[in-house]
Order: C-alpha cells, then structure tokens, then sequence
C-alpha cells in the first residue's frame, strides 16, 4: 500500500472543524499537524482529532513537517502568503475562499501553484452539495438550454459575523458581506452560467448597521466603535452583463430588514430553469408545465470536497474549484468595489 497522504492545517476557526472532519474520514490520509497562533484555539481542536503535532508558527510547521498538502483557512489576508509558502515547500494546497484580499496576489497564486506544480484549489464547498451538482448535471447534459439569467442571493437578517475582529477589518478581510458570503453565491451562480467573462458591470454597497449599530441588528455594536474595527460593506448588490443578452444579479448582505436568512441561486433558461434551495427544476413536457423536485440525499459538503481534494492529489487531476476560477471572482470583487454608485 501506498504510504500515507500527510496533511497540515493552518488557522483553527469553523471551517477548520470542518475540514479536519473530512480527512480524517479518508483513508490514507494523516493529519498530521495543525498551526493557529491562539494556542486555546489550537488545543481544542488538536485535542478532539488527535492531532500529534501543533505550531504557533505556520513557517515552522512548514519547515519541520514534510506535508503533501496544506489546508489554508486563516484570515482572508493571509491566504496568498500561507499558500505560497506552502506550495514552495511541496505542499498542494487547499486554500479557503476568498482565494485572496486582492486580485494581484490571487494571481501571484496561481504563479506559484504553475511553477511549483502544485494544485491550488479553492475551498467552495457548496459545488460539492447534493443540490449543486445535481443542478449542475442538468445543466451539462443540457436540460436548461442555454443560461441567460442568473439571480445569487445570500442574504442575512443579523448576520454581521465577528464584529471588531478581522472578518470587519478591510485590511485583514479584503472586504465585507460581499467578499464574505457573497462571494459563495456569486462562484455557484458562474459556475453554473460556465464562467463568462463579465462586459459590463454596475454596482452599490456600503454599511448600514456596522457602524451605526440598531442594536439586535448589528450585534456586537460595542466593538464596532472602536476606531478602524468596522470599515467594510454590510451589504452589496451588482449587476453583471456577458454579451448576448445574459447576466447575473448578485446581492449579498450581513444584516437588512428581511424576514429571514436566505442563500440562494435562481436559474433562467431557455428551455429549462432551476432553483438551488429547495432544489426544483422547471420547464415543459408536451405543451405542459412541469416542476421537478428531486429527492437528493442531504450530504454535508465538505465531506465530498476533501475526497475531491485527495483524489486530485493521488491522481494528479484539476480541481472542480480552481485557482484561475478563484482569481476571476476576486476580480469580479474588487470591480464591484471600484464602480459602485
Ligand atoms: N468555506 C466556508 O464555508 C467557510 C466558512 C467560514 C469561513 N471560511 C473562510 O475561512 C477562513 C477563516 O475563517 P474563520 O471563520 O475560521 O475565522 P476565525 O477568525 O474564526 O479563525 C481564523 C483562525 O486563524 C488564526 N490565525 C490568524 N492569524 C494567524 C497566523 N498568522 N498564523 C496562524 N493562525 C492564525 C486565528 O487565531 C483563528 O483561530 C476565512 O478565509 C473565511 O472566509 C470559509
């Protein structure tokens, strides 16, 4: 038998948790050392899985550890030098999204990753879901036709998460809602549409409760009055254009006056359209309205996008989530940021 992959993680917040999960779930694979600079944070999750060996220290980690891969889930602004140095050093890496705080060193990424021929993939779990590649499928094998319009919402009525810590701080972030949650939705509903190149692009956003507060709205209100602790968007909301009559319409925001959280992707095409959540599909049989809703086994998503991360390793395959697809929502980002109004 082939010896054991041997994998590293870097930062130890929620998707850490997650992704810890995932490997230790597939055979073969060795977690073999974790890294996160709050030692408090480190034990807990180096406890529960049993993970031998721990840094403070990414580089020493890196140094010390001969890794196949890496896992990179530390703040936003940190994902471009962790994934490089790792992938300097051997490793293939699992980088969380956004791919990067900047497009600049997204592509720096993608450098590194071709030089070092390393895989560099991104962490957009929900391509993985039961619904996503159901959706997916039809459309590969043409049940939509051809896809003309795409709405992709992720919208949160008290939602602003880690007030006055990194995810607010536009250095350490990149952004706010947007890059955040909005960024999810804007990868499915382009891997959907097959990643068209945006024409045109307009856009608003800004902060409506970060730094005003409204109470229940903002939640840690305390903390955003702290000077430079909030200075991101709260929600954001772009229209974009591919030629040929299509487009899509992105909104995303961490705290509004709505009923309810929502996450979503509506689908309009020409012979067929679709909804992620619940997955439906709808067109016409015979001159007859039909919706279909599938029955889809719930599968938690990071499950299956650990194994995809493995296989692409052990059979030296593309990624369902790469780089260069990273790299075009980070810039698609950063224009929604340049030309709002
Ligand atoms: N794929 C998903 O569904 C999903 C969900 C949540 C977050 N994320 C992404 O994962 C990343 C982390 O988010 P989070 O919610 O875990 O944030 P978090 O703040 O809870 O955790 C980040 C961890 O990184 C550690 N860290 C910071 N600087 C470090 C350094 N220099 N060296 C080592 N460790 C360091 C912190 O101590 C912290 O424990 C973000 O990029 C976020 O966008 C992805």
């Amino acid at each position: 038998m082939s010896r054991k992959l041997r994998v590293g993680l870097i930062g130890a917040g929620w998707p850490s948790w997650q992704q810890m999960k995932g490997y230790q779930r597939i055979e073969g694979v060795e977690v073999a050392a974790l890294c996160d600079r709050d030692p408090k944070r480190l034990q807990a999750i180096a406890d529960e899985y049993n993970v031998p060996n721990r840094y403070t220290a990414y580089e020493e980690m890196l140094e010390k550890e001969r890794l196949d891969a890496v896992s990179v889930c530390s703040p936003n602004a940190l994902h471009a030098e962790m994934s490089m140095k790792a992938m300097k050093k051997g490793a293939h890496v699992l980088c969380e999204k956004p791919m990067a705080s900047s497009s600049k060193m997204a592509r720096e990424m993608v450098k590194v990753s071709k030089a070092t021929n390393r895989i560099l993939m991104i962490g957009y779990q929900r391509r993985h879901g039961n619904d996503a590649q159901y959706i997916k499928r039809q459309i590969s094998r043409g049940r939509l036709g051809d896809i003309y319009f795409v709405r992709a919402y992720w919208v949160r009525r008290c939602g602003i998460p880690g007030l006055g810590g990194w995810f607010t701080n536009k250095k350490l972030s990149g952004g706010g809602a947007l890059i955040d949650i909005g960024v999810h939705v804007l990868d499915l509903g382009l891997w959907f549409m097959g990643y068209p190149d945006v024409r045109e692009l307009t856009s608003s956003w800004g902060s409506k409760f970060g730094t005003k507060g409204l109470g229940a709205m903002a939640g840690n209100w305390r903390a955003a009055k702290k000077k430079g602790a909030f200075d991101v968007d709260d929600y954001a909301v772009a229209h974009m254009t591919f030629g040929k009559g299509r487009s899509l319409i992105l909104q995303a925001t961490w705290a509004t006056h709505i009923k309810q959280d929502e996450m979503n992707i509506e689908i309009w095409g020409e012979k067929g359209g679709a909804r992620l959540n619940p997955t439906e599909i709808f067109t016409t049989e015979d001159g007859v309205l039909e919706t279909i809703a599938p029955r889809l086994r719930d599968r938690w998503p990071f499950e299956p996008q650990m194994e995809h991360f493995v296989q692409c390793i052990r059979r030296n395959k593309k990624p369902l989530s790469p780089a260069e697809e990273g790299v075009k929502t980070v810039e698609i980002i950063e224009r929604i940021y340049a030309a709002a109004t």
